[in-house]
């Protein structure tokens, strides 16, 4: 089972004190890996007793993880941290129920979501420093633990955090990205889109409309957003139903001020048109998309309606 489906599991029996201990031991994973009890204690304010109940009861779903080395110590799961990330978008109203998985990729988790307005929207768990991974055979079907660094959850906080701001300043100006709804902990909420990764699409009636719609959208973003992806290829393009296209994933962005910047977007565009010429026999060529990119000229728009 994934974290996020251990956390929805054990969310729905948490009870106030129970989140409340939870986010003692957050705050205290700011000075420890494991939080020895004293500090939990200290920093929840429950009386021994409370935390001598609850303690197991969190480890036994999955939240909480003991740990015994030259002092006893306690730290949150990831499942722990994803179950207080979706205890902080219920309380906000930016959620109201928990959905299926739409995607795995190497650094996330994409889950989909009810909003209050019945809109569907994605939740994207950010899993900066997610290592290794083992499969174990069960009985019928297998299941994947992974492992995290210490760190995972600071660092992917950054990076939900990055892609929050980067899509708060892309979305304004048109670029075809999904629209930026909240940012918590590590998790970052969008509007939920349909279509698949451009990788994985069988055929295009018009690839020649698709590239050149994804350059004017990377054109956008680098005269009017000031910004590089960083991280495109066939893989973050989405094509949606009605075959226009959408650019995910942005965490790693950066601004075309960048000492790289020029490196960057010529590695981004190249990963775009390699990825044409091979598979749909375009003839473009990369000086011309680095120049029509980086050259302030009008937006050529003429591949959207
Ligand atoms: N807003 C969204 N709506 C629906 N599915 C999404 C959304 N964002 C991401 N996904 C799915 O999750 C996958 C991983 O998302 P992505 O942002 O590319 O993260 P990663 O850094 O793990 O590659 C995507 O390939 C896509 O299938
Ligand atoms: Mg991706």
């Amino acid at each position: 089972m994934s974290a996020v489906n251990i956390a929805v599991r054990a969310f729905r029996k948490l009870e106030p004190e129970d989140i409340k201990l939870l986010q003692a031991m957050e705050e205290q994973m700011k000075n420890y890996e494991y939080a020895p009890k004293d500090a939990i204690q200290k920093q929840s304010e429950f009386a021994f007793s409370e935390i001598e109940y609850r303690l197991p009861l969190l480890i036994k779903n999955g939240l909480v993880q003991g740990w015994r080395g030259k002092y006893v110590g306690y730290g949150l799961t990831t499942a722990g941290h994803d179950a207080l990330a979706i205890n902080a978008l219920v309380k906000a109203d930016v959620i109201e129920a928990f959905g299926k998985p739409l995607g795995v990729g190497k650094e996330s988790d994409v889950y989909n979501a009810l909003a209050p307005d019945e809109k569907q929207v994605a939740l994207k768990f950010h899993r900066i420093g997610r290592t290794s991974f083992k499969k174990t055979k069960l009985k019928r079907n297998y299941t994947v633990t992974y492992s995290y660094t210490p760190d995972w959850h600071h660092q992917s906080r950054i990076s939900a955090k990055k892609e929050y701001l980067a899509l708060k300043l892309l979305y304004p100006k048109g670029v075809a990205v999904p629209e930026p709804i909240k940012q918590t902990r590590h998790v970052l909420v969008m509007s939920m889109i349909d279509g698949a990764e451009l990788y994985h699409y069988p055929e295009l009636p018009n690839a020649q409309a698709v590239y050149d719609e994804i350059l004017s959208n990377v054109k956008i973003a680098y005269q009017d957003a000031d910004m590089i992806h960083g991280d495109l290829s066939p893989y973050n393009i989405i094509l949606q139903p009605d075959m226009h296209i959408l650019i995910i994933d942005w965490p790693q962005a950066v601004s075309t001020k960048h000492p790289n910047a020029k490196e960057l977007i010529e590695r981004d565009l190249r990963n775009v048109l390699t990825f044409f010429q091979r598979k749909y026999g375009l003839k473009n060529r990369l000086e011309d998309a680095v120049t029509y990119v980086t050259t302030n000229t009008k937006t050529n728009l003429t591949a959207q309606d």
